[in-house]
């Protein structure tokens, strides 16, 4: 088991290529098995979750080989519709493959997600969609079996904005019969660049960014190349980073225009942002950072909950009380027990975080109990006198690529430890 030792002090100074966006990646590397044909995606990012969902591929009887960040798809040889336990267990996300699957065979077998570290993680969207889509649904001994004539398009509302239950109406709409619309889809960056690379491979989609997606069932897909967009979390981790040493930092390789409300937070804690198409440059204050009134999660456009913990980890060394509201998961505060033992003054009840700016953190054994929970400590411990472990880097490994490296890069004193 690997862990995180960081010498906390040191101002982070320099700049970092973002990564390719994990979020992008998973959908995409899905939709790659519509189309039967040979894939070449670029930019990807070289993470635990990428690996994962490369296996998933090659279980479905997909070829795929890397080159450094880019990956070769071959879906012509595709003979399996089922992923198994094992793979499912160890990336929840694996459920984005079923609206693809099931477009493919017209039946599709998936072990039932159970639930992960941020909460309960249900999937009653996809399903409801999926069967009013016509696909009949059971669920027997923790597998979900799903079999299907034809698919046909139809009116969808969701409740709820979710990211992957839009991602997998559009993956299993685009060669159904006749029009499907979405109302109420979620508007995440991610979902602009799937129609991108569906309309790229020969699907007829329109609307995405908006509530309202179109999807107008095509016969044939066709194998495309394509390239990641950059990573907005993983960006807006390392301006946390930035901001919590009182350094200086240039991102390239980013699009600004994804973080807007992360940005702004930034600018209202005293940070100054330039930003122009494809770079953001920060400079933090050398004293403390303002406390940032509310922060409420949303769905995009508005704050990201991916990025509320490393915020709360800013806001735990700023000056005065800071307020979180977390509407997305409900257990996503799980790192608030270990910044509370890094000396952080911070409440809970229910979706309500209340944060009390303390003067310094302080070195401590800390444990990351889910990707961005884990990122939030890495950014508390650049602060931290003294040396802090923040052990089980695996989780830390799904969402970015190399931390410590960029990290080391920037003049941060930040190690692995197996
Ligand atoms: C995606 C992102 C994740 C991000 C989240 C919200 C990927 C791989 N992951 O996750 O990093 O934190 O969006 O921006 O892209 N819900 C239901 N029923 C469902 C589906 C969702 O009740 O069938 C609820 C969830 O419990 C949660 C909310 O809807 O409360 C948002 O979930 P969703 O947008 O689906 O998130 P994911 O796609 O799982």
């Amino acid at each position: 088991m690997s862990s995180f030792v960081v010498k906390g002090g040191n101002r982070l100074e320099g700049e970092i290529d973002v990564q390719g966006a994990k979020n992008d990646v998973l959908p995409i590397l899905a939709a790659t098995i519509l189309n039967g044909g040979k894939n070449v995606i670029h930019n990807c990012p070289d993470l635990r979750d990428v690996n994962i969902t490369i296996e998933v591929l090659k279980n479905l009887g997909c070829s795929v080989t890397k080159q450094g960040r880019i990956l070769f798809v071959d879906s012509s040889d595709i003979n399996g519709y089922t992923i198994p336990d094992t793979l499912m267990r160890q990336m929840r996300s694996s459920i984005i493959f079923l609206g693809a699957i099931i477009s493919k065979f017209k039946k599709a077998v998936v072990s039932m997600p159970g639930g992960c570290e941020i909460g309960n993680r249900p999937i009653d969207l996809h399903l409801k969609a999926l069967k009013q889509l016509g696909v009949k649904i059971s669920e027997s001994h923790g597998y979900i079996n799903c079999e299907v004539d034809k698919l046909e398009g139809g009116n969808i509302h969701l409740d709820f904005p979710s990211v992957g239950a839009t991602e997998n109406i559009m993956l299993a709409a685009c060669m159904a019969e006749g029009i499907t619309t979405v109302t109420n889809a979620a508007r995440e960056p991610e979902i602009v660049d799937l129609e991108c690379f569906l309309n790229r491979m020969g699907a007829k989609i329109s609307g995405s960014g908006s509530d309202v997606i179109k999807i107008e069932g095509v016969k044939r897909l066709y194998g495309v190349e394509h390239t990641i967009i950059p990573d907005r979390i993983a960006a807006a981790t390392y301006l946390s980073c930035a901001a919590i040493t009182g350094g200086q930092l240039i991102l390239r390789h980013v699009n600004s225009g994804h973080m807007d409300a992360m940005t702004a937070v930034l600018k209202e804690m005293g940070c100054k942002i330039y930003d122009e198409r494809n770079r953001i440059i920060i400079s933090s204050p050398k004293g403390k950072l303002k406390n940032v009134k509310r922060i409420v999660t949303m769905p995009y456009p508005g704050f990201p909950t991916d990025i509320q913990s490393p915020f709360m980890s800013l806001s735990s060394i700023s000056d005065g009380t800071s307020v979180f509201v977390e509407n997305i998961f409900e257990n996503r505060f799980q790192h608030v027990e270990e910044l509370v033992r890094m000396g952080a003054d911070i409440k809970v009840d229910g979706r309500i975080a209340v944060v009390q700016g303390v003067n310094k953190l302080s070195s401590a054994r800390v444990v990351a109990k889910d990707l961005r929970g884990g990122a939030a400590l890495i950014v508390a411990a650049l602060s931290a006198e003294g040396v802090t472990t923040v052990e089980n880097a695996k989780y830390i490994d799904r969402g970015y690529e190399c931390i410590e490296r960029y990290l080391s890069m920037c003049g941060v004193n930040i190690k692995r430890e197996e």
